[in-house]
């Protein structure tokens, strides 16, 4: 080969391996960009996990302060068999629903219906609660849902009997 055929091809390499070195920046700053893009991504994804998890770290807050409440609801005298008597818990707004079973049994739950809301109440004939809303029907010693539009059961409200007294002493979410 000449001089001057030696320097032609000297002359592409050179290029070619410009070409091939400006290629390969181009790639790194796309894998530069690319990690910058996914650090953002998952701080964004982290954030967004966290703050979706509020609501259930609220709730177990909650599950543990309603532990410490211990509230009169009744004196047990007042509360023949097949009666209720309705009070709230753990909070003003969280009106619940006492029962004193047609058996004998005492049970409360909130008593807002799981379905919309609306106050549920006991029927003594059947020995149920009731929503009258959308006819919704809860067993009375479960509250869970039997039949009708709700799919979830009522909060429990533990109970206590002391000195002729009927009292709520915590509250149990039993659906996650
Ligand atoms: S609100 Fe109770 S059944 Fe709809």
């Amino acid at each position: 080969m000449s001089e001057q055929g030696k320097q032609k091809r000297h002359r592409e390499e050179t290029e070619h391996d410009m070409m091939n070195l400006i290629e390969n920046l181009k790639r790194g700053d796309d894998v530069k960009y690319n990690r910058r893009a996914f650090i953002k991504s998952m701080t964004g994804a982290t954030v967004a996990l966290g703050l979706a998890t509020i609501p259930f770290q609220i709730v177990s807050a909650n599950k543990k302060a309603d532990k410490d409440a211990r509230v009169k609801i009744a004196e047990l005298a007042s509360l023949p068999k097949g009666s209720s008597v309705n009070f709230s818990y753990p909070t003003e707004g969280d009106t619940a629903i006492l029962v004193h079973t047609v058996e004998g049994e005492l049970v409360a739950y909130n008593n807002k219906c799981t379905h919309l809301q609306c106050p549920v109440f006991y029927e003594k004939e059947r020995d149920i609660l009731v929503c009258p809303c959308h006819r919704g029907f809860f067993n009375i010693k479960t509250g869970h849902p039997m039949e009708g539009p709700p799919q979830r059961e009522l909060p429990l409200i533990e109970l206590e009997v002391a000195g002729g007294a009927v009292y709520a002493v915590g509250r149990k979410y039993r659906h996650e």
